[in-house]
């Protein structure tokens, strides 16, 4: 089995979130099951590892009336293939997206996906694209490649990330910059906009969302961000997959990033140690209370509203608090003043700090999750694996990685209802649980065996190919 995966991110070239995790570990353990998948992504101007690419060929792409230069390179990873698609004027910048023609950068990319089939010998099974910066490949492939060949056997499969960033613009873009004509504009209509996810889910042969109940979730207004209509339409072609994490990455057995390695046998010595250069790092006093924390992106969507709500409380319950993450200012000074006036007992680093966010996984013992929705979430699966137990709200892959531990089978602490009473309340039962000295370190240790490796999810993956690839 081929299969093309194909992302505007993946680990370790070029990150800036979850979907580069998956893009970086899905295909290395496809392959390490004897599948040859191989992975395409843009040749970013700040691509790491720039030194190890060689060049492939190049060749030009149709990007509405114009024909645009695009170069091939080629890396291989752990196994993995990875190809690079060049064109310094649409890649060469600094950072990923956020410009003002990300919708003609990524159809650019999505027709070079196919474009780069005609001068390579690798012929996929099936491309598997991800969000909505590759949505437009299945459907370019629907349109004006079906009837060639090389193209007429190639499934698709569309993995939905995240639904709020679906590719939405003005109609206008449709015929002068993706080149799909007045016929065809249907396709990608949706809601008078153009909107590149809708085309994919329309002609994609399987949608995919990174996990179960997320995949259930979307087909709810509330969650859809306006796509639940058309996706109970094409519900019969939906499904999800929970991700896994990279268990050799997330290892605090060999992380070189921590200030003392451990692993389930061995995390009381070397969870206290981690978490004394915490607080030393932090300038936090070292009494004995729980430590806090979040890593996160400071937006409204992963419940930093209603750790904003709690936050006084939890100091009271004699609990310090670490927080690494930007995002909206309105949080940030929020918690840059809770540090202010909260000295030795609340931690504050506004930015992203990769080592940091490692010594923070180690260091704490308690994680706080309470997103409003989470597709699939990994922080979660990386506390885990840290023996750092999470407090979650019970949504999308949260919900299916982390089970309450009152059954005294769990893995965490949970609640359902998005709500600051809710998730104070499961704070104090996590907090509780951390002063019984007796079960605390059975938690910890039932938390860090948990298998959020990749080889069970990439074994759904495989039985997804499987059934794509027979179905016409
Ligand atoms: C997106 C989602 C996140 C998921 C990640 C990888 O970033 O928001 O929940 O874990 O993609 O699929």
């Amino acid at each position: 089995m081929k299969i093309l995966y194909a992302a505007s991110e993946a680990a370790p070239f070029a990150k800036s979130g979850g979907l580069a995790d998956v893009a970086g570990a899905l295909p290395k353990a496809l392959v390490r099951d004897g599948i040859d998948a191989r992975v395409v992504m843009p040749l970013y101007g700040d691509l790491k590892f720039k030194d190890t690419l060689t060049y492939v060929t190049n060749f030009s792409v149709p990007v509405g009336w114009r024909s645009q230069y695009c170069g091939l390179f080629k890396a291989e990873r752990d196994g993995v293939v990875f190809y690079f698609i060049d064109n310094e004027y649409y890649f060469k910048r600094s950072g990923l997206y956020g410009f003002y023609d990300d919708g003609e950068r990524f159809a650019f990319f999505s027709r070079a996906i196919l474009e780069m089939l005609f001068y390579t010998d690798f012929e996929p099974d099936i491309i598997n694209c991800n969000d909505w910066q590759t949505a437009l490949t299945p459907v370019y492939l629907n349109l004006y490649y079906r009837h060639l060949d090389k193209f007429s056997r190639i499934k698709t499969v569309f993995t939905i990330h995240n639904i709020a960033y679906q590719g939405k613009y003005g109609l206008d873009i449709l015929e002068d910059t993706c080149g799909i004509g007045a016929r065809d504009a249907h396709v990608v209509e949706y809601d008078g906009c153009a909107n590149f996810m809708k085309g994919a889910i329309e002609c994609a042969d399987k949608v995919t969302t990174v996990s179960p109940t997320y995949a259930q979730e979307i087909l709810d207004p509330w969650f859809s961000h306006g796509l639940d209509g058309l996706l109970r339409q094409k519900q019969y072609k939906l499904c999800g997959i929970l991700n896994g994490i990279d268990v050799d990455v997330f290892n605090p057995a060999t992380d070189p990033d921590i200030a003392k390695n451990y692993d389930a046998e061995t995390f009381q010595e070397g969870k206290a140690v981690c978490k004394e250069a915490l607080q030393d790092e932090f300038g936090l006093h070292k009494d004995g209370s729980p430590v806090m924390a979040m890593v996160t992106r400071l937006v409204g969507h992963k419940g930093v509203d209603l750790v904003q709500a709690i936050a006084e409380g939890l100091l009271q319950q004699g609990i310090e608090l670490v927080i690494l993450g930007s995002g909206e200012a309105q949080y940030e000074n929020f918690f840059n003043e809770l540090c202010a006036r909260n000295p030795g007992r609340v931690g504050v680093y506004i930015g992203f700090n990769a080592k940091l966010a490692q010594q923070i996984y180690a260091g704490a013992d308690i994680f706080l999750m309470p997103s409003r929705s989470e597709p699939c979430g990994l922080a979660q699966m990386v506390s885990c694996r840290y023996g750092t137990i999470p407090v979650i709200r019970e949504t999308g892959g949260l919900k299916d990685s982390i089970r309450d531990s009152g059954d005294g089978y769990g893995n965490g602490f949970t609640f359902a209802n998005y709500n600051a009473h809710e998730l104070y309340e499961a704070c104090w039962r996590a907090k509780e649980g951390y002063w019984q000295k007796d079960g605390w370190p059975v938690l910890v240790k039932r938390a860090m065996e948990c298998d959020f490796s990749w080889s069970n999810s990439a074994k759904s993956y495989e039985g997804l190919y499987n059934e794509v690839v027979n179905l016409w």
